[in-house]
């Protein structure tokens, strides 16, 4: 990109920041917006999603916003992943006895719901649920290695999991044998099911050859497939561990599979005191594509046609479909205040062989951050918060062809637009590209308030 270009790219962007407090928040939550300290953490160690928050963000947010307690506490994240934010909420409750917890989550990845949920559930219900699953777990791994494993199944119609480089075919084979023996035994146990499905989910990368890198599954021929049943033996006894040692909790808490962009229905009327959340950043991942291989191996899908559905509900965040144009902002009447804030940024794409489709990203990303900041707002209650965390990135491959896309503060002006006022810009992390130097290449957590 021209470097003319980049400049006023760059003063848009400081423009709309100008009014805001933006303040260097890397001491605090440098940490917490990336998973650390998770994959050490019962519940949240049931698998590793590389895009989830700390489960220590959500109390952070509450001290440095002062928030004073009443009787209870309502918590709501549209894009709830692995269900960071609902499992921080029932350990808000846990440390606070008198306080009543209701969290509710929505997740559009079949997989990434499940685990969220399988999660949530066993953390409310705990000890209660520990001998139920160690024994379902034996029963399964017996139902197996007693002939059932042979049995007709068959490697499901996925080009990654049919390809021997990548996977062992016995690996995929048990991991189906797996899933049949799971949905057999469990059948009338649902939250049993669910988990020890979680366990199987987060026993597949180990069979393969292949390693996520945030973007995509890559080849990594170093590695040594592991054999499916004692890999998920393993992860069953670390679920039952983490179950046996946590006392039952009295929060309501739910994940819905659904849409974090039309989010009434599944929210009801609640009205919430925060609304925590990570939306899909505006950097190409496809969530549908990085967790197939588990959503594959649980039957979420049957053909590739059911794939693509997916792929076409998910927030416009990444080109690997053609996503529909339509805008719903262009209906209302913030429309040519949308324009003004996001034109800039269509402007800067470099006319080359992906401007069509970074065009179409950006515009429908403006729309699905908009249509949700815009429900969220008539969900908050009238002194509640909302916090997103959000990545700005660098597109294009060489330093002439590099733009920033500050999702930061195109989500805070949009937010502004839906009837928020932008309490703070706290950068989290100043990340670093080849391709750029910009101010804006951050990761933020940015907080709202209603006005
Ligand atoms: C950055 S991740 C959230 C991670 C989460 N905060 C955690 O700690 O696990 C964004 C999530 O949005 C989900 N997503 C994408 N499109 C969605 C939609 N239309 N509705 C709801 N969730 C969606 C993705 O599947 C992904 O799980």
């Amino acid at each position: 990109m021209p470097e003319a270009s980049t400049d006023a790219l760059t003063a848009h962007y400081r423009s709309l920041q100008h009014d805001w407090q933006v303040s260097d928040g890397s001491q605090s939550y440098g940490r917490l917006v990336v998973p650390n300290g998770n994959a050490n953490r019962p519940f949240h160690r049931w698998f590793h999603l590389k895009e989830a928050y700390s489960s220590a963000l959500l109390s952070q947010l509450l001290k440095d916003s002062g928030w004073i307690f009443d009787d209870d506490f309502r918590v709501f994240d549209p894009f709830s992943g692995s269900g960071t934010t609902l499992l921080s909420a029932i350990e808000v409750g846990a440390e606070l006895p008198d306080l009543s917890i209701s969290a509710v989550g929505i997740e559009r990845n079949p997989f990434l719901c499940e685990l969220g949920s399988a999660k949530v559930l066993g953390r409310i219900k705990g000890s209660a649920l520990a001998t139920d699953v160690d024994a379902a777990g034996r029963k399964v791994v017996a139902y197996l290695n007693g002939g059932v494993g042979a049995l007709d199944v068959e490697i499901p119609h996925q080009s990654t999991l049919k390809n021997e480089k990548y996977f062992p075919r016995q690996n995929v084979l048990d991991l189906v044998a797996l899933r049949h023996a799971i949905d057999e035994i469990c059948a009338t146990d649902d939250a049993v099911r669910s988990i020890l499905r979680v366990c199987l989910a987060s026993s597949v990368e180990a069979c393969s050859q292949l390693r996520r890198d945030g973007r995509a599954l890559r080849y990594a021929p170093q590695r040594d497939p592991r054999p499916a049943v004692p890999v998920f033996n393993e992860r069953v006894a670390s679920a039952v561990q983490d179950l046996m040692f946590t006392t039952p909790s009295s929060a309501a808490a739910r994940i819905h599979y659904g849409d974090g962009r039309n989010p009434l229905v599944a929210a009801g009327d609640h009205s919430y005191d925060w609304i925590v959340f990570s939306p899909p950043y505006p950097n190409n991942i496809d969530y549908t594509e990085v967790y197939k291989t588990e959503a594959w191996i649980l039957g979420c899908y049957e053909s590739a046609q059911d794939m693509r559905k997916q792929r076409l509900s998910t927030v416009r965040s990444h080109p690997s479909v053609r996503f529909d144009l339509e805008y719903s902002y262009s209906m209302l009447d913030v429309a040519a205040d949308v324009d003004r804030v996001v034109d800039p940024l269509i402007e800067a794409v470099p006319a080359d062989r992906y401007a069509v489709g970074r065009r179409e990203m950006i515009r429908g990303y403006t729309d699905d951050m908009f249509s949700t900041l815009k429900a969220c707002r008539s969900l908050v209650s009238k002194n509640g918060r909302l916090a997103f965390i959000v990545g700005n990135s660098a597109h294009g491959s060489q330093n002439s062809s590099a733009f920033v896309i500050a999702a930061d503060v195109l989500m805070g002006t949009l937010a502004e637009l839906a009837g928020w006022r932008v309490v703070e810009i706290k950068i989290a992390r100043q990340l670093k590209r080849r391709t750029s130097d910009s101010e804006f290449l951050r990761e933020s957590v940015v907080v709202l308030e209603p006005v």
